[in-house]
């Protein structure tokens, strides 16, 4: 990636930091506690819809029982698990997330709700998201206005799931799904919290589980991500013309709307990278000999998220 571009693309981002009055509330009861295994992940039972469920915690290195953490969640691609993902991505070293508390959830069978080849509902995975936010209000130490998801695959089409119901969506600011697929967009029940969802979404041209062009996928049918740009272009009240930048010979591009509203700059983002399959796209090679892409989501992720704040 261009030095001087990459440059130009933080010193926006930490300009437009909390551009809107953030959210206040939320419970806090969990500030306070101490916890003895910060720096390593952590896996929790907790009951939701009547199951046993889990997650992963990784809580930062020098975690301050007193400091409000940002949170980012991670959800992992269909037939792996929470804590896969994290291995996979790399998302909890500090690299990455040096001062947010990152959560890893697992999928029932490895899968999330939404295509055919889920084991829950999707009111279960909703739910157990809700728990889960419950769960860590009460346990430890988190800023409500500063929780994200990110996501892969089957994982990053559940955030469009997820994003689309105003209750549990409404307690994110800002989604990033990479190689998504959109299993939920046809049905058209999109009622998202908020008239600004922002969105940053990667995918690969060469991608054959994911296609770019959308058609049949292995759990349904599949949008393409042009379109299921357009719908949340017109969501967020964002012109349909993009700005578009191009890297790497021709070979990545970045794609960025400007948006209505006090969060509406560059609320809806994509970057397309042609010469990449089916990855979190990343600096290293995947646990399945996936190569590594000229772009990392986890870095552009983190940068992009910290422009949003779930508003008051
Ligand atoms: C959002 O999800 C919750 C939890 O599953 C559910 O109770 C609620 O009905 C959903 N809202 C909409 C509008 O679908
Ligand atoms: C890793 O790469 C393999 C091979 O391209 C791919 O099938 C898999 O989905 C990738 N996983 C992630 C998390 O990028």
């Amino acid at each position: 990636m261009n030095r001087a571009w990459a440059i130009a693309f933080v010193a926006f981002a930490v300009s437009s930091v909390l551009g809107a009055k953030p959210y206040a509330d939320g419970d806090t009861s969990g500030c306070g506690i101490e916890h003895d295994f910060w720096g390593l992940p952590h896996h929790l039972d907790i009951e939701s819809s009547g199951q046993k469920r889990s997650y992963y915690i990784h809580l930062p290195w020098d975690y301050d029982p007193n400091h409000h953490y940002p949170v980012v969640f991670g959800f992992h691609g269909a037939g792996t698990s929470g804590h896969y993902f994290d291995v996979d991505t790399l998302l909890s070293l500090p690299l990455f997330s040096s001062s947010k508390i990152m959560i890893y959830p697992d999928g029932v069978h490895g899968t999330w709700a939404g295509p055919s080849y889920a084991h829950t509902t999707i009111k279960q995975d909703l739910q157990f998201v809700w728990d889960i936010l419950a769960h860590l209000r009460a346990k430890y130490c988190i800023n409500s206005a500063r929780v994200y998801a990110a996501g892969f695959s089957n994982g990053a089409g559940f955030l469009d799931t997820l994003a689309c119901n105003a209750t549990v969506g409404g307690e994110f600011a800002a989604f990033a799904p990479a190689a998504g697929v959109y299993y939920t967009e046809p049905d058209g029940a999109c009622k998202p919290a908020r008239n600004t969802t922002p969105f940053l979404e990667f995918h690969g041209m060469k991608d054959t589980s994911a296609p770019y062009d959308g058609g049949k996928g292995h759990g349904g049918k599949l949008p393409s991500i042009e379109d299921w740009l357009d719908l949340w272009a017109d969501r967020n009240g964002c012109g349909n013309k993009p700005t578009q930048s191009d890297f790497e010979e021709g070979k990545v591009h970045h794609l960025s709307y400007e948006c209505k509203g006090e969060q509406g700059k560059g609320a809806l983002q994509h970057w397309r990278v042609d010469d990449m399959g089916h990855v979190w796209p990343a600096k290293h090679p995947n646990l399945s000999g996936g190569k590594p892409a000229h772009i990392s989501a986890g870095l552009l992720a983190m940068q992009f998220f910290d422009q949003f704040v779930r508003p008051a």
